[in-house]
């Protein structure tokens, strides 16, 4: 039964398909059918009739069931939940659901593996996805983060390039897996920005042991806007109130043969028995004024602000209460944006969050066939949605009158009729300034110092593990020169790392490289992860 405090499930309660055991079986016209386990045919053993349409439109609706699945994060769970916040966040943002503990917000969540087919095993070595639509009240926004705190890439042109490394191998589709082969190496060791998110990757966080037991991440810098139209940049941080929990490689290995569901029988399963996962949405805030306070630029997502010099505030809590009841046309249709936002959470610069904002419609105007799949159940906002748009594939509505503004012959949608209205998006005004350039900012250069921040933040038994990751991995490259230069690139992040890699995979050791001295960062390690529920 629709839970009446949440829009959203109410919402979908107006779409749910009729109850198939409530009449007989009938065709896609409302015909009743007869009997549907034997072909029209033109005597008992004669040749099926072209005019059994019974028998075509099953085949055909059959033959038509598959759509393509997305280019990454084809592997996913999804649930739904609601957000709260613990208090008002007017001070830094205006939007609408950051400002009364008393409404919940309605979430639909997406959890995924990155590199895998829809098919693959769940407890891989990747990156997962952790994508939130929030269905406010003042329309759709979207948090599409993972599991990592950092990225690849720093510029979202390389995107394509990366993900052809990291997907099989062209001739073959091997490995359709995990990760290891020479193509992902080999661009991992020619461009040294990818090394922050590599020390993850072959760390114990690449492998969670539960969706409810992960952190999150928006990882970019975003901006929160206040009504008075001040900017504050913003990080968005998922912690799980179990704590963070990983598998360790064999575990993984031997889960993998045994149930390669494992993640999301765990999401199913839990939430079905009324263990309802939750996670705590924290904050780090900067200053506009700060912008250019630390010693790397915020606009590069292959970096975090170190905890210590910007702490996590929390703001409020998600819990997953609901699972689909339909995983394809939820969980599959879902469709996350970045550029969907709402008044008061805007974006920066970073190159990489640009072309996300590019990306996601564009490859869901192919994968969801069309310009209408804002329409499907999943992806429709709780608040009112009306404009001129018409037409396209698949068009569900009937729209009435005329479809342009501005209009004085009746119907067309109008823009919002007063300007001080500011219940409207409006992009944040920033400053825009500089030549026509195709440069990487060189304020993105240092590409060392943080996963040496990372390495130095680990626990011995962690850095066994990413040791022990490294070594499986590169261990499989063909191409000895590509192992020999990635273990080059980590004696830049450190040298007994470097070494230990080097003796297990029969490279020389890398010469002597100097290794910066970086502050630990204890937030960054599991020891840390208290499970308490605080950031
Ligand atoms: C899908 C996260 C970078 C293109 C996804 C999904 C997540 C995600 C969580 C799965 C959404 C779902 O469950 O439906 C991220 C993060 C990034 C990143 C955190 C870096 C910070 C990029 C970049 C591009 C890109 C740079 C392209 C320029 C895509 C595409 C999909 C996708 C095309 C498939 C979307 C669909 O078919 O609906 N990403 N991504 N991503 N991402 Fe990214």
């Amino acid at each position: 039964s629709p839970d009446s405090r949440d829009p959203k499930d109410q919402q979908l309660q107006t779409v749910r398909a009729p109850d198939p055991a409530g009449g007989p079986l009938t065709t896609d016209q409302g015909v009743t059918v007869d009997h549907t386990d034997d072909a029209l045919a033109g005597g008992e053993r004669g040749p099926t009739l072209m005019e059994d349409f019974h028998f075509r439109e099953k085949i055909t609706r059959f033959d038509h069931e598959r759509i393509p699945e997305r280019v990454v994060h084809a592997r996913g769970a999804g649930a739904y939940g609601y957000f709260e916040p613990y208090e008002s966040c007017a001070a830094f943002t205006k939007a609408a659901f950051l400002q009364d503990p008393s409404v919940r917000t309605p979430v639909f969540v997406r959890f995924s593996t990155v590199q895998g087919p829809r098919g693959s095993a769940d407890t891989v070595r990747d990156v997962r996805g952790f994508a939130t639509k929030f269905y406010t009240s003042e329309g759709n926004y979207d948090l599409v983060g993972n599991n990592f705190p950092v990225f690849f890439i720093q510029d979202g042109i390389k995107f394509p390039d990366f993900v052809h490394a990291v997907k099989p191998e062209p001739h073959n589709e091997i490995p359709t897996g995990a990760s290891a082969h020479d193509t992902l190496w080999d661009f991992v060791s020619l461009q040294p920005e990818t090394l922050h998110t590599i020390m993850w990757l072959m760390s114990d966080r690449a492998i969670p042991r539960s969706y409810r037991m992960m952190q999150g991440f928006g990882v970019h810098t975003f901006r929160f806007v206040t009504a008075d139209g001040k900017g504050t940049f913003v990080k968005f941080h998922w912690k799980p109130k179990l704590g963070v929990h990983s598998l360790v490689w064999d575990e993984a290995q031997e889960v993998q043969g045994r149930d390669p569901d494992f993640n999301r029988r765990d999401l199913w399963d839990m939430i079905a028995a009324g263990h309802h996962p939750e996670y705590e949405l924290g904050v780090q805030l900067v200053p506009e004024e700060d912008e250019h306070a630390f010693d790397f630029d915020l606009l590069d997502a292959t970096k975090i602000i170190p905890e210590e010099q910007v702490p996590v505030r929390p703001i409020g809590r998600m819990v997953l209460n609901r699972n689909p009841d339909n995983f394809f046309a939820e969980t599959e249709q879902v469709a996350f944006h970045t550029a969907n936002v709402v008044p008061g959470i805007d974006f920066t610069n970073d190159p990489l969050l640009q072309a996300r904002n590019f990306s996601y419609l564009d490859t869901q105007l192919i994968r969801l066939g069309g310009p209408n799949f804002p329409h499907l159940p999943v992806n429709r906002a709780v608040a009112p949605v009306r404009n001129n748009q018409r037409d396209g594939y698949h068009q569900g509505q009937i729209h009435r009158g005329t479809s342009y503004s501005p209009n004085s012959l009746g119907g067309g949608c109008p823009a919002i009729a007063d300007p001080s209205d500011t219940s409207a998006y409006r992009h944040m005004a920033e400053r825009v300034d500089g030549r026509k350039i195709r440069k990487r900012s060189p304020s993105f250069e240092d590409h060392y110092t943080q996963p040496a921040l990372f390495w130095h933040s680990l626990a011995d038994w962690e850095r066994r593990h990413v040791i022990d990751a490294f070594r499986f991995e590169l261990g499989k490259v063909q191409a000895m020169q590509v192992r020999t230069r990635t273990v080059e690139e980590l004696a830049h992040v450190d040298g007994e790392l470097a070494a230990a890699v080097a003796d297990g995979i029969g490279v020389p050791r890398p010469a002597a490289v100097g290794t910066p001295s970086p502050r630990p960062s204890p937030a960054l390690s599991f020891e840390n992860n208290t499970g308490d529920g605080s950031i």
